[in-house]
């Protein structure tokens, strides 16, 4: 064999291995380990923690560490918080490419949840934006709890006096989610027909609420339950999936929002307008591996052949976003959607309901 073709081969074992081992190291589960002491010195507070990636049994309440702000960061007595799909992701560890951020195992940092709402307790030196009792909300990881510290340029906001702390607490994630992709993805506009797939859920509802305040007319798809629901927070139209396909209908859409992906991109791509945009946010089955790249990389390819757009957003928490969502807010054009709360010690029972995949607007987290 020559030379060149003896290192080709070698070099294909090496990569086959190492994609091996990334794979085994990747999808490798520890067993839940006992909760370290809290450090000498430091103040308890209760949490939610998962000491290895699993299902909600593995939640924990629990006594940990407060957090003591750094000079650039705030300190946030969360009075609210809510759940997101994103927070099971990451409690299971799946999709596995989410352990190279959580941690290869088990999770490196085993707090949970992102959406907060709540009061500074205490600012570091270096802050200029907050003072110790602003009303604040927004989303920091570890928001399942009685304090997080969030550094002052991310995303934190003052909370609108015309909501509740349980009504901010709901707005992070989906709030954020459903503009970026609708104004950022989407470029809506007035006048526009715009289709929101999923319109029920935490993304969903505010989704409708924001493209109906961009003056567009909105169609709401939903089950049966939560058609009076989507028609409330302002849809002009309003499926119903259970009864009738969107996808086979004559109606044709400017912008397709998609919460849900439980149609082909074939099935979108015949009810857009020649120049319409379909932005992909979910689906409904992630899988362990890369099934939830597989639209995203179909849509991309599509895109190249045809006038219309398909694109997928992966919203980015800041604080401008979470500034704009307070204005639309203080409007009265957006009235976050409680679907229920569970007091922070349940938090689990809110992730199994979440993950049922049926919430009506957000689910809360209270917190004591
Ligand atoms: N890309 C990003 O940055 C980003 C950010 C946030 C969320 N997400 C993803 O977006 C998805 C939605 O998030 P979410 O917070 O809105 O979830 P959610 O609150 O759990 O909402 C799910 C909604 O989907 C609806 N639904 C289920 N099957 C449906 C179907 N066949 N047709 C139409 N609607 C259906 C449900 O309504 P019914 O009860 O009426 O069935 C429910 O209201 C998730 O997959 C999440 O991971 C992505």
């Amino acid at each position: 064999m020559k030379l060149r073709y003896k290192i080709l081969s070698v070099s294909v074992i090496l990569l086959a291995f190492a994609v091996l081992a990334l794979a085994i190291a990747l999808s490798y589960t520890s067993a839940c380990g006992p909760s370290p002491p809290l450090a000498a010195g430091a103040t308890p507070m209760k949490a939610i923690v998962h000491r290895c990636y699993g299902s909600p049994d593995v939640v924990r309440y629990e006594d940990i560490a407060k957090p003591v702000p750094a000079d650039n960061e705030v300190l946030v007595r969360v009075h609210a918080a809510s759940v997101n799909p994103l927070d099971w992701h990451y409690l299971e560890g799946t999709p596995y490419m989410v352990r190279i951020d959580g941690g290869l195992g088990k999770p490196g940092n085993p707090r949970l949840g992102v959406d907060f709402s709540g009061t500074v307790e205490a600012v570091g030196k270096a802050v200029t934006r907050f003072k110790p009792g602003d009303e604040v909300f927004g989303g920091k990881f570890g928001a399942l709890a009685q304090y997080v510290a969030v550094a002052e340029n991310r995303a934190i906001a003052a909370r609108p006096a015309t909501v509740t702390h349980e009504q901010a607490a709901a707005v992070a994630i989906a709030g954020v989610t459903a503009l970026q992709a609708l104004r950022d993805e989407g470029h809506i506009h007035s006048g526009q027909k715009v289709l929101i797939n999923g319109a029920s859920g935490g993304v969903g509802t505010f989704a409708v609420q924001i493209a109906k305040s961009f003056g567009t007319q909105v169609t709401g798809v939903c089950s049966t339950r939560n058609l009076e629901l989507v028609r409330s927070i302002g849809a002009d139209q309003v499926i119903d999936y259970t009864h009738t396909d969107v996808t086979k209908g004559s109606e044709r859409y400017d912008l397709i929002l998609d919460n849900v992906a439980t149609h082909s991109l074939s099935d979108y791509k015949r009810i857009l307008t020649p120049q319409g945009i379909y932005v992909g946010i979910g689906s409904t089955d992630t899988g362990r591996w890369f099934a939830w790249l597989w639209k995203p990389l179909q849509g991309w390819m599509l895109s190249h052949f045809t006038t219309q757009k398909f694109t997928t957003i992966f919203a980015d928490l800041n604080r401008e976003d979470l500034a704009t969502l307070a204005a639309l807010m203080e409007a009265g054009k957006l009235t976050p959607v409680i679907d229920r709360a569970y007091p922070l010690e349940q938090s689990a029972d809110a992730l199994r309901y979440l993950e049922q995949g049926h919430a009506r607007g957000k689910v809360l987290v209270t917190v004591p």
